[in-house]
C-alpha cells in the first residue's frame, strides 16, 4: 500500500488555480505545487496559504514554482492556465492563444508526470481537453475537462434558490459542451428524487435554463476584469477528490466520446464514473430526440473549434 499524500499539480496562479490550491489544502486533499510563469506570484500565494494551515489545522506541503521540475510525479495535474474571458468576449475567442498555451503546459506535464490524470479548466473548455489529450498522448481515461458539475452547480443552485430548499437536495445534469450550447436535462434533475419538471412551472424552468447556460456570461459581466473561479475550480477539485480517493463517483464531465451518444472522436459533456483510473466508465443515458439533437448541436460547435484547430 503506497503511504504518504497525494501529490496535485495546479498550473496557473490566477484565480481559479490559486483558488483550487486553497479548495483543496483546506480539504487536506493533496501536497499541492502551484505553477505559473509570473515570478513570485505562485510562490506568494503559496506562502500565504502555508500561512492559513496553523488557522484551519491542514497538513499539506505547498510549493510555488515558475518550472515544472517541482512537480513531477503528480497524480492529478488541474490546468487552469490561459487567458480569461473579457466582457463581450465568448470563449471561442480566447481559442488560438489558450490552445498555444495548454498544447506547452501539456507538454511540460507529460514530461514530468508521465502516469498523471489532467484535469483541464482552461477554456474554451472542450476543445482546450481535446489539445492537452492530443499533446499529452495520454490514454483517454487520464485526460478530461471541467465544465459539467460547474454547469450543473449553477443549475442546482437557481433550482435550490427558486424552490427554497437545500442545495444538498438538488441533483441537475448538463450535458454537452461548456458553451451557450450545453444541454441542462430538467427530466434527469431532481429535487430529493423528485423530478423538477414535477415541481417548478415551464417559464420558470426555462428561465432556469437559460440562465445556466448563460452562468459564464453573467459572471463576467457584473467581475468586468476576469470570470468566475470559486465554482469553476471547487469543480475542478470534486473531480480531483474523486479520483484520489477512487470514490467512483458520478460526475458530468468532458470526455473523449468515440461513439457514445453518437459523437466521435470529440470530447463533450456526459456523465462519467470518476475513480483511481480517471474516467472508469462513460455512462450512456437514454435520451429524446429533442435532448438528442440538442447535444448533437452542441457537440457541433466543438467540432467547429477543434477543425479550426486541427487536432
Ligand atoms: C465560466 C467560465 C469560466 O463558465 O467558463 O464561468
Amino acid at each position: 500500500m503506497a503511504i504518504g499524500r497525494s501529490k496535485v499539480t495546479v498550473v496557473g496562479a490566477g484565480n481559479v488555480g490559486a483558488t483550487a490550491a486553497h479548495w483543496i489544502a483546506s480539504k487536506e486533499l493533496a501536497d499541492v505545487v502551484l505553477v505559473d510563469i509570473v515570478e513570485g506570484t505562485p510562490q506568494g500565494k503559496c506562502l500565504d496559504l502555508a500561512q492559513a494551515a496553523p488557522i484551519d489545522g491542514f497538513d499539506v506541503k505547498l510549493v510555488g514554482a515558475n518550472s515544472y521540475e517541482e512537480t513531477a510525479n503528480s497524480d492529478v495535474v488541474i490546468i487552469t492556465a490561459g487567458l480569461p474571458r473579457k466582457p463581450g468576449m465568448s470563449r471561442d475567442d480566447l481559442l488560438k492563444t489558450n490552445s498555444d498555451i495548454v498544447g506547452q503546459v501539456t507538454e511540460q506535464v507529460a514530461k514530468y508526470s508521465p502516469n498523471s490524470i489532467i484535469i483541464v479548466v482552461s477554456n474554451p473548455l472542450d476543445a482546450m481537453a481535446q489539445v492537452a489529450f492530443r499533446r499529452s498522448g495520454f490514454p483517454k481515461n487520464r485526460v478530461m475537462g471541467m465544465a459539467g458539475v460547474l454547469d450543473s452547480a449553477r443549475m442546482r443552485c437557481f433550482v435550490a434558490e427558486e424552490l427554497d430548499v437545500s442545495v444538498e437536495n438538488v441533483t441537475c445534469f448538463v450535458l454537452g459542451g461548456h458553451g451557450d450550447t450545453m444541454v441542462p436535462l430538467p427530466r434527469y434533475s431532481t429535487v430529493a428524487g423528485i423530478p423538477i419538471t414535477e415541481l417548478i412551472a415551464k417559464d420558470k424552468l426555462d428561465a432556469i435554463i437559460s440562465r445556466t447556460a448563460n452562468g459564464g456570461a453573467e459572471i463576467v459581466g457584473l467581475l468586468k476584469t476576469g470570470s468566475a473561479y470559486y465554482a469553476p475550480s471547487l469543480g475542478a477539485v470534486e473531480m480531483t477528490e474523486a479520483i484520489l480517493k477512487d470514490k467512483k463517483k458520478i460526475l458530468p464531465c468532458a470526455v473523449f466520446l468515440e461513439g457514445e451518444y453518437g459523437v466521435s472522436n470529440l470530447f463533450v459533456g456526459v456523465p462519467v464514473k470518476l475513480g483511481k483510473n480517471g474516467i472508469e466508465q462513460i455512462i450512456e443515458i437514454s435520451l429524446t430526440n429533442d435532448e438528442r439533437t440538442a447535444l448533437h448541436k452542441s457537440a457541433a460547435a466543438v467540432q467547429e473549434l477543434v477543425d479550426i484547430l486541427n487536432i
